[in-house]
């Protein structure tokens, strides 16, 4: 475990500059509910600073070698991994997952930084066999230009690296504003990027109370020629809108409604691991988080029984405490939603198997819940839960499975657990979703393309798809070649 040896900042990174305000708002630790630090509230005039900012700074960044912007995005992973510790009690501090996870996720976000470094030296064009003889075609890739990111709360590291380094590594500055919730996070990767030498106007991070406002100044502004966004659909969908007036490209990560489907043929202890793993990361907060648990009749009550033994070993607690798996949820909302669906599912004849209430530990904690006789028309099954509830519905054959599997608008990831490899490969290629976990609770990393279909999103990030995403292709065309 590494000592901490940085102070991180509480001001923004415009520039170079550390920006401060006489307007703060506060950011609040959800475990105990006592504040950490006030950071600065910037408005739409602070992001058009931000966005001249990255504007200048691109066509040098631009020019550079990608060799080049892969050693400062190399002393930038260094700087990260070398602070680990620092920055995993500051997450578990602001968002509240146990510091395990917290650790994890430092690391899972340095893959990206590790992995763009790389991959940004191969951004190939090609050469395209010529229709005449006169002429000679190839293909060359250039950087997007300035783009912009609005980063959730849920990962405050991993979604900030993954859009930063592959956006850098393509030659692409940018602007991020990261979530009201965990701003602290981002200002400690703007540190670090400055230690590591990442050159002014290239990364720039501004915190605001006012999403809206900073929202619509960054999309409206037609030197943005990109923006990524990692949050809920409704949010996605205004975004989606204001990027019209200037066709920004786009990449949106959107809300998920993720089924995880056991099959009688599961391997029985594989799904129930698969199943904690998905559904009880980060309490339930992720897009990708198991949302409707389908179980075959033939298997139902052996795994809800299995489950049942799995989830009364979780430990609630505050992300410090060293035995906790399961930690606060974010904010009163968060809570208030999760109650209301239970509510709503109780009273429609579902059953509490085990949970079910909030938990002793404060406020924003809930005890993890197993919920079953869940239909598929009840708001449990069609709304994301981001708790920790595992909602189960009983179904009986593959063709049910997959109906129930894809009536939603969302289609972010899936899974579905079943030793018949046949039946796995059928079941996943007739899932609507962008991933598949088989026979795995798990999948997110640098290698795989991340990302959704119908209402989860466009695009992915991540993966050589990931670096196209920050990329423009351009057609040459030489003529005069016979003279
Ligand atoms: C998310 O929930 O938005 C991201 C989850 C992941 O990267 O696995």
């Amino acid at each position: 475990m590494n000592a901490q040896t940085t102070t991180f900042p509480t001001a923004c990174l415009i520039g170079g500059e550390w920006v401060t305000k006489d307007k703060t708002f506060p950011v609040f630790d959800p475990a105990t509910g006592n504040k950490l630090a006030d950071v600065p509230d910037l408005d739409a005039t602070d992001a058009r600073r931000a966005i001249d900012a990255a504007h200048a700074a691109f066509p040098a960044w631009a020019a550079q070698p990608a060799k080049e912007r892969s050693k400062v995005l190399k002393r930038w992973l260094a700087l990260i991994t070398a602070e680990t510790e620092a920055l995993a009690q500051l997450m578990t501090a602001e968002q509240g997952k146990p510091l395990a996870e917290a650790r994890s996720e430092v690391a899972y976000g340095g893959t990206f930084i590790e992995w763009f470094a790389e991959e940004g030296k191969r951004a190939y064009g090609h050469t395209i066999p010529t229709t005449n003889t006169a002429t000679r075609y190839i293909t060359i890739k250039q950087p997007v230009g300035v783009c912009a990111a609005i980063t959730p709360w849920n990962f405050p590291i991993a979604m900030i690296t993954r859009k930063v380094s592959s956006a850098l590594a393509a030659g692409c500055t940018i602007v991020v504003k990261p979530s009201e919730e965990t701003p602290l996070c981002a200002l400690a990767l703007a540190k670090l990027a400055v230690d590591a030498g990442v050159p002014p106007g290239v990364l720039n991070i501004i915190t605001t109370n006012d999403a809206a406002s900073v929202g619509e100044a960054l999309t409206s502004d037609s030197r943005v020629r990109k923006l990524t966004f990692t949050g809920s659909t409704d949010v996605g969908k205004i975004l989606y809108r204001q990027c019209a007036g200037t066709i920004k490209k786009l990449t949106l990560e959107l809300g998920g409604n993720a089924p995880m489907i056991i099959f009688d043929d599961a391997d029985l202890k594989e799904a129930v691991e698969g199943t904690m793993a998905s559904k009880f990361r980060n309490a339930g907060q992720t897009c990708v988080c198991a949302n409707r648990i389908l179980v075959q009749s033939g298997i139902y009550d052996e795994f809800v029984a299995a489950l049942k033994v799995a989830v009364e070993k979780l430990t609630v607690g505050p992300g410090r405490q060293p035995d906790a798996t399961v930690g606060p949820l974010i904010n009163a909302d968060g809570i208030e939603k999760v109650k209301s669906l239970i509510a709503d599912a109780t009273s429609k004849g579902a059953k509490i198997v085990t949970g079910g209430t909030p938990a002793p530990q404060g406020p924003l904690f809930f005890t993890p819940t197993i919920i079953t006789g869940v239909e598929p028309a009840m708001a449990i099954a069609k709304d994301e839960i981001f708790g920790p509830v595992a909602s189960i519905i009983r179904f009986e054959t593959e063709a049910d499975a997959i109906r129930i599997a894809n009536d939603t608008p969302y289609g972010l990831a899936s899974y579905l657990f079943s030793q018949n490899l046949a039946r796995a490969w059928r079941v996943a290629e007739a899932l609507e979703t962008g991933l598949v976990g088989m026979n795995s609770g798990l999948f997110s990393n640098e290698v795989g393309p991340f990302g959704g279909v119908k209402q989860s999103g466009l695009g992915r990030e991540g993966a050589q798809e990931g670096l196209e995403e920050y990329l423009e292709t351009k057609f040459l065309c030489l003529g005069g070649m016979n003279s």
